[in-house]
């Protein structure tokens, strides 16, 4: 039996690696990392953060090669995810078995929070449920970016007693949905935030939570979202990437709060 530690890392501030995560990291015999393409800046992220904490010696690095992601232009969607989180279950297996002795630890590294838009943690699970290399799955919990998010802008998630909703971006074209007056805006690719309806919304927006080149803007969506849109751009070509995320607020009844 091997351990699996899934790690979240934080999204982005050095400080929010926690403790809990610190001593995870020196029980690890390898780390394993998925090679991104255009993602290199938080793959140094990551490594950082082992130079950083790790005081157990060095930790062997294996690099996992991603297969290709075919659903952007798949017509099945949700059939193309499925098939790739199988292929990735069966390469991370092998891996695993194969940089970790027997009673030994794989650590993976999660952005924010391991439960939150992250894959490691349901391929990690499928691996379980293939059952051929027998791994026992530890999650040590990280601050997402929805967090850093209000905390940055000092606001709360929730109003009283009502529900919050979380959602990629390419869900949210037509506006918030019926009944949700507060919902979250992540994984914007295609800068969706620019034509959401915004009648009677604020929007407390992020990019770059907790790094050098983090950026806020808060204020009525109508009135703010130009400002968004170029800022996005700018920083999007500076930079190569972007990431950024948004608390979408209805006033109900004319309040924020
Ligand atoms: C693949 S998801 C990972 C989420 C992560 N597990 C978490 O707990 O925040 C990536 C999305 O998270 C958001 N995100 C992650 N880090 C961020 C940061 N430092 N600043 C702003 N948004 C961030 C963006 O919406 C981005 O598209």
């Amino acid at each position: 039996m091997r351990r699996v530690l899934v790690v979240g890392v934080g999204c982005g501030h050095p400080d929010q690696v926690t403790v809990q995560a610190v001593r995870a990291l020196d029980e690890a015999d390898a780390l394993l990392v998925v090679r991104k393409e255009g993602r290199e800046a938080l793959a140094a992220e990551r490594q950082a953060i082992i130079d950083r904490h790790r005081t157990a010696g060095p930790l062997p690095t294996v690099a996992l090669e991603d297969p290709h992601r075919p659903w952007r232009t798949d017509p099945d969607y949700d059939a193309a995810v499925a098939r790739w989180q199988e292929q990735r279950a069966e390469r991370w297996g092998r891996a695993i078995a194969d940089a970790v002795p027997d009673g030994g630890a794989a650590l993976f590294l999660a952005w924010g929070d391991p439960s939150l838009y992250e894959s490691t943690l349901s391929i990690v699970r499928e691996i379980d449920a293939r059952g051929d290399v027998p791994i026992e799955i530890e999650v040590i919990p990280g601050v997402s970016a929805l967090h850093a998010l209000t905390a940055r802008h000092a606001v709360p998630l929730n109003r009283v007693g009502r529900p919050v909703l979380v959602s990629p971006a390419r869900l949210l074209t037509d506006g918030l949905p019926d009944g949700n007056d507060d919902v979250v805006l992540m994984l914007d690719v295609h800068g969706a935030l620019a034509s959401i309806p915004a009648d009677g919304i604020d929007v407390y927006w992020g990019a770059y939570l907790g790094t050098d080149d983090e950026l806020l803007v808060s204020g009525p969506l109508a009135d703010v979202r130009d400002r968004i849109a170029e800022l996005r751009e700018e920083a999007a070509a500076r930079k190569g990437w972007m990431f950024d995320i948004a608390l979408l607020r209805r006033r109900v009844d004319g309040a924020a709060w």
